[in-house]
């Protein structure tokens, strides 16, 4: 039996915590323990202030649905998941591999098939067409034969069919499948800067810290194919306001474009089109996709 006092009580908590025989969660809880208390002491919290934060985190907890992964959307604006993509990057990322950007909480599996040249804005047309193309490429620049891309973006209203009224049905999402040589090409309507959701818990927060929570227009991307890691990404466009203040952190200078006129090698010249090229990096021995982001069928319960 001892005193615990304020450096004490670390101590012992590290000191029983010791012998888990699993060596990464108890390397992962000691450093958990040891800055979640370095942090307590820094603020000084005080009671009423810890169950706040207990209570702001049940509440994070209660907004989770199947459809929805509030605690991820926390770590988003935290910057915890733009940080775990990082280090992912740094982690296996060839240097030439095409940077990673968050998956975000709209990512659906198993969207509709298209054949290349098609447009993924299905149901909402409205908004400035566009056409994306280039090439699927190694990290030494050969192509990489038949990827999978799936591409998915709001409408031009700034909402993602899993927002709609009715969101069995699925609009500006779709999956492409790169040729032979690597290429590809798809039109779709250039989409608008959106809002995460504001509606709960984090929102909240983000309005308590006068954050506007705005996200830039961006389409995301997903490229897989056989023998190298996927590759979660997603295109910014340069013109929108909130390019330089992104509420999730999920921009990435490499990932900025712009959709013009007379873009060399178009297949089709007569829209505003992008030409991006993206490196795939080889997965590592008994590396697994290597996704990171809300997808809530990985981090949810299936329901029932
Ligand atoms: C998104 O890009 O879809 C997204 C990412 C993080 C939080 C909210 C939305
Ligand atoms: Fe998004």
């Amino acid at each position: 039996m001892q005193d615990l006092d304020r450096l004490g009580v670390t101590r012992e908590v590290l000191a029983q915590m010791a012998e888990t025989p699993d060596a990464r969660l108890r390397e992962v809880m000691a450093a958990a323990v040891r800055h979640l208390h370095d942090f307590a002491r820094e603020v000084e919290l005080t009671p009423d202030e810890w169950l706040a934060g207990i209570a702001y985190l049940t509440a994070v907890g209660q907004a989770c649905t199947p459809f929805r992964q509030e605690f991820i959307l926390l770590s988003d604006v935290l910057g915890l998941s733009r940080l775990v993509n990082v280090m992912h990057d740094a982690d296996g990322r060839e240097a030439a591999g095409t940077e990673t950007s968050l998956l975000g909480p709209f990512f659906r599996e198993q969207a509709p098939d298209f054949a290349l040249g098609d447009s993924i804005a299905v149901h909402h047309r409205a908004g400035e067409e566009i056409v994306l193309f280039g090439e699927v490429l190694d990290g030494a620049g050969r192509p990489v034969p038949h990827a999978e891309m799936d591409v998915w973006q709001t409408n031009a209203e700034g909402l993602y069919d899993l927002q709609a009224r009715d969101a069995t049905v699925m609009d500006m999402r779709g999956r492409f499948r790169a040729d032979a040589q690597g290429r590809f090409h798809f039109r779709t309507v250039k989409p608008i800067g959106y809002s995460i959701p504001m509606d709960g818990p984090v929102g909240q927060l983000v309005q308590k810290q006068r954050r506007h929570g705005m996200r830039p227009a961006h389409i995301h991307i997903l490229v897989a194919a056989e023998g190298y890691r996927d590759l979660v990404t997603a295109l910014y466009f340069a013109d929108d306001r909130n390019i330089g203040s992104d509420t999730v952190f999920g921009v990435s200078n490499s990932l900025v474009v712009d959709a013009a006129t007379g873009v060399p090698g178009s297949p089709r010249p007569d829209l505003p089109g992008i030409r991006y090229d993206f490196r795939l990096s080889r997965r590592k021995e008994g590396e697994t996709g290597g996704r990171v982001g809300a997808d809530p069928s990985r981090v949810m319960p299936a329901e029932g």
